[in-house]
C-alpha cells in the first residue's frame, strides 16, 4: 500500500516537473529566440562566415530539404530496414558456404531481397544518417557552413516538436 502510494507521488511529482518545464520553456521562447540569434550573429562574425563564399557551402539545407519531401520514413520502418540488411548479408555470407543445394540460404536470401525493395525511403535515409554521422566538427569548411544552417534548423528541430494542435 504504502509503496503504491509512493509511486503515485513520484508519478504527480514527475508529470508537474515536464508540465513546468514545457511551460517555461514556451514562455521563454519569444525572448529566447532572439537571444539565440543574437549570439550566433556573434558566431559568424567571429568566424567570419558571413562573406558570399560560404553561401554554397551548407552543411544541412540538402538535409532539411529531404524533410520536406512527402516520402518521409518512420523510425520503426528505418529499424526494420538495418534488421534485413543484416539478414541480407548473413544469409550472403552462409551461401558462400553452403555449395550443397539441401540448405542453400539462397532463397531465404532472394525473399529479404524482395521485401527490402519496399524500404528504399528508410535505406536513404540511413545513408543521411552515416553522411551527418561522419561530418568533422573540427573541420573549419563544415564548421563555417554548419554555423551558418544553425538557425534553419534549430527552428525546424523547435517546430516539430512543438507542433500546433
Ligand atoms: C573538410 O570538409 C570539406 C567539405 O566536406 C572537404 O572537401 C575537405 O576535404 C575536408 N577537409 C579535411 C581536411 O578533411
Amino acid at each position: 500500500m504504502d509503496s503504491w502510494l509512493n509511486m503515485m507521488l513520484l508519478c504527480g511529482l514527475l508529470l508537474i516537473a515536464s508540465l513546468q518545464t514545457t511551460n517555461a520553456f514556451r514562455f521563454r521562447r519569444s525572448n529566447s529566440k532572439s537571444h539565440l540569434e543574437t549570439n550566433v550573429h556573434s558566431l559568424q562574425d567571429h568566424y567570419k562566415t558571413r562573406g558570399t563564399e560560404w553561401v554554397s557551402k551548407s552543411v544541412f539545407v540538402s538535409h532539411l530539404n529531404q524533410l520536406n519531401s512527402k516520402a518521409s520514413c518512420t523510425c520503426q520502418a528505418l529499424l526494420l530496414e538495418r534488421m534485413l540488411n543484416f539478414y541480407e548479408e548473413l544469409f550472403k555470407d552462409m551461401q558462400s558456404e553452403h555449395k550443397d543445394e539441401r540448405n542453400n540460404p539462397q532463397y531465404v536470401m532472394n525473399e529479404v531481397k524482395k521485401l527490402r525493395q519496399n524500404y528504399i525511403v528508410e535505406h536513404k535515409v540511413w545513408k543521411e544518417l552515416q553522411e551527418i554521422n561522419s561530418l568533422k566538427v573540427k573541420n573549419g569548411t563544415i564548421r563555417g557552413g554548419a554555423l551558418n544552417d544553425f538557425l534553419m534548423v534549430f527552428e525546424r528541430a523547435y517546430t516539430e516538436k512543438h507542433k500546433q494542435v
